[in-house]
């Protein structure tokens, strides 16, 4: 049988029996590893995730465990290192005992130990919100091929049917001119259609840059509340401090607008609010799919409203394209949203309950902190 590591003991202090309850009944696998890397004690989720009872595991090294160049050490050295948290996305933990699971990592150092690091592993939380990114990319790819396809075949034909029906309109009488004129309106409307969805065909790499990710959200700010979000009263709570996004100005505009809007259409006529916030998060890096590069997404941008909250039913599929709950959507603004951010090298990612929704766009920093 699996035991805990965190039993209570009678002569425990009532605080400290109350944390050993809480790890205990946590399902993240909590993990303390002492200066030499041993376990030092891990939780029943920490037994279960290893594989392994608390009576074996104590004592043992983590690089009995894991192949010694997995990308964890590193990851527990720089905490320790730097004294700081840091996560990691989407990482790969392979071992013979427990296969290859994909997890995300928080490595924390704890102050009153030196060198002694707690780990939690984020087996299905956090990589299936990664998972889900990545199946947002393949959507946004899927668009790219239609949206070439459209470009190629129905615009050079819809340009002939539109010139047919200019030079019938010349010798056509004035009833038959309505119908020519029914012709090159709906052409018009199809083409206007074709080239919304052409801006998924661009495939050419983002021409990228520092930029104020304030002076972005700024721009959007006030696009919004001169147009489509007058009722919304907007709260700003920006991290002064932060440092540029590496990024694309325009498509980064496009990107927050459509947030926004969304945003703006979810809330109530009245008493609608939309937070704006930035910050920095440590140690936040995203594992390159293919290759052995991360990439430290450090900038935290969030577009929160206090609207009713995305229908779980479409929660799944919600940066699909074509996926919309309104009489004149698109569906198309999520999509594109999930392909920008996916250009940056950035993740998209949300949260919904009735009277908070927040979308988290995570984007690199310009400088220093590319690819590491
Ligand atoms: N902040 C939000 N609150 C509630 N639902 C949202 C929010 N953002 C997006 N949605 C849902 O996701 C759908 C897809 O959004 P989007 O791709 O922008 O397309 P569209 O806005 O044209 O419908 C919306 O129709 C809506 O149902
Ligand atoms: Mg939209």
């Amino acid at each position: 049988m699996i035991g805990s590591a965190f039993q209570l003991r009678p002569s425990e202090p009532r605080g400290q029996a109350d944390a050993a309850v809480i790890l205990a009944g946590l399902p993240t696998p909590v993990v303390v590893l002492d200066d030499q890397n041993r376990i030092r004690s891990l939780n029943p989720a920490a037994e279960h995730f290893l594989k392994g009872g608390a009576s074996v595991l104590t004592g043992q090294r983590l690089e009995e465990l894991m192949p010694p160049d997995s990308p964890i050490f590193a990851l527990i050295e720089t905490a320790r290192n730097t004294g700081s948290i840091m996560s990691e996305y989407g990482l790969t933990l392979e071992t013979a005992r427990f296969g290859q699971r994909l997890v995300s990592v928080q490595v924390a150092p704890i102050a009153e130990r030196p060198d002694h690091v707690v780990l939690c592993i984020h087996e299905l939380s956090m990589a299936a919100k990664i998972d889900r990114q990545l199946t947002h990319r393949h959507a946004a790819r899927s668009v790219t091929a239609m949206a070439s396809m459209l470009a190629h075949e129905v615009k050079n034909p819809l340009s002939g049917i539109r010139g047919a029906a200019q030079l019938l309109e010349e010798t056509a009488n004035l009833e038959d001119r309505e119908l020519t004129q029914l012709i090159c309106d709906e052409a018009d409307r199809i083409c206007a259609l074709v080239d919304r969805m052409e801006v998924f065909s661009d495939a050419r790499p983002l021409e990228r840059v520092a930029v104020n990710i304030h002076e972005v959200l700024e721009r959007v700010r006030k696009v919004a509340q001169n147009g489509f979000a007058r009722h919304v009263r907007f709260i700003e709570n920006y991290d002064p401090s932060l440092p540029a996004v590496l990024g694309n100005r325009d498509t980064l505009v496009q990107i927050f607008l459509n947030l926004v809007k969304n945003a703006a259409e979810a809330v109530a006529e009245e008493g609608g609010e939309i937070l704006l916030s930035t910050g920095y998060q440590h140690g936040v890096k995203l594992a390159v799919s293919g290759t052995d590069s991360r990439v430290h997404l450090p900038l935290v941008i969030s577009v929160q409203d206090n609207g009713a909250g995305i229908p779980e039913d479409l929660q799944a599929h919600l940066f699909d394209p074509f996926v919309t709950t309104k009489r004149n959507g698109t569906g198309l603004g999520l999509a594109l949203v999930a392909k920008i951010v996916g250009d940056h090298g950035g993740v998209v990612e949300f949260d919904s309950q009735p009277r908070r929704t927040i979308f988290r766009v995570l984007l690199p920093m310009a400088g220093r902190d590319g690819v590491a």
